[in-house]
């Protein structure tokens, strides 16, 4: 969910709950809260005077914080509104075009769901990695690619998810706008941060109890005794999984992110990523979000 359809989303609310739709100054003091625009630059943007946009601000507020039935006011909510809208955080980067012959469309998305607080990553016990082991990495059937410049906001605000244990993060974009360079330029900077690594195109359809083997297969390289679930592994150490190629599971001609008949398991297993309590990370690069 961008902004836009954060916005759309809340207006919804706004609409079932009090017969009335936001207006438009309403609408676009919202919208340009949530990406962080602070009220000088509303009133700017709108052709308002500021304590106009203020005051109608306390007037959004107050509204939202009856739709939602929370204190609502600009310093959070974004947070609320996100948490509501199904605890998913999406976050949207642009940035400048790399190489206008080469890559279609400047635009990679990011966005993650669920980081774990603070409190969660401190209370957990140190995995081996915290002891200086190095890595475990299979990055065998990944593609060599160039990156040699640009996407500095993207690869900081991943390396900040990771840090943060975000446990699942899409990447998202046209074909050869450089999602997977990315990623394996990220992967070089922040492989200190895990136990293992390890990069699987899905193009070629793999059934996801093959895909779950392979990993299984290699998390259990180091344990005495192999772990039944991959959640298991993702439990007991920080784990990288990297998936590229997601779309190849999504449906074509339908609206975006609907799973193909036959691999509507993918959802469920990404959905279990997303949610259960563990310390790793599922990074799937695709052209489209996944539902
Ligand atoms: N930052 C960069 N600097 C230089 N070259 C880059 C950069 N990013 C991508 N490229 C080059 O652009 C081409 C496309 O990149 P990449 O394969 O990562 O795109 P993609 O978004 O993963 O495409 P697809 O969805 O088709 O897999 C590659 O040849 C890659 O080396
Ligand atoms: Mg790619």
């Amino acid at each position: 969910m961008d902004v836009k359809d954060l916005s759309k989303w809340t207006d919804e609310q706004v609409f079932a709950k009090t017969g009335q739709h936001l207006d438009s100054l309403h609408k676009s003091i919202l919208e340009s809260v949530l990406q962080r625009q602070n009220f000088h630059k509303i009133a700017g943007n709108n052709g308002y005077s500021y304590d106009h946009v203020k005051r109608e601000g306390a007037k959004l507020w107050k509204l939202l914080s009856d739709v939602f039935s929370k204190d609502i006011e600009q310093k959070n909510v974004r947070s609320i509104l996100e948490n509501k809208a199904g605890s998913t955080i999406y976050n949207f980067v642009n940035s400048p075009q790399i190489n206008s012959n080469t890559i279609s469309n400047s635009h990679v998305n990011i966005c993650r769901k669920n980081p774990q607080s603070l409190e969660d990553i401190e209370k957990r016990s140190p995995s081996s990695q915290v002891q200086n082991q190095l890595p475990i990495i299979d990055l065998t059937t990944a593609p060599e690619l160039n990156y040699n410049y640009g996407r500095n906001s993207e690869t900081s605000t991943l390396k900040e998810w990771i840090l943060e244990q975000t446990r699942l993060i899409t990447i998202y974009g046209l074909s050869g706008i450089g999602k997977t360079a990315l990623t394996l330029k990220l992967i070089s900077e922040i492989n200190t941060q895990f136990d293992y690594i390890i990069y699987r195109s899905i193009e070629h359809l793999p059934k996801l109890i093959n895909l779950k083997d392979e990993l299984k297969q290699f998390f259990s390289q180091s344990h005495a005794t192999p772990l039944p679930e991959i959640i298991d592994y993702f439990r007991s150490s920080r784990c990288l999984v990297i998936l590229d190629d997601v779309q190849n599971i999504f449906k074509t001609g339908n609206l975006a992110g609907q799973y193909l008949t036959d691999y509507k398991d993918y959802c469920k297993f990404f959905q279990q990523i997303a949610t259960l309590s563990h310390q790793s990370c599922l990074i799937l690069i695709s052209w489209e979000k996944s539902g």
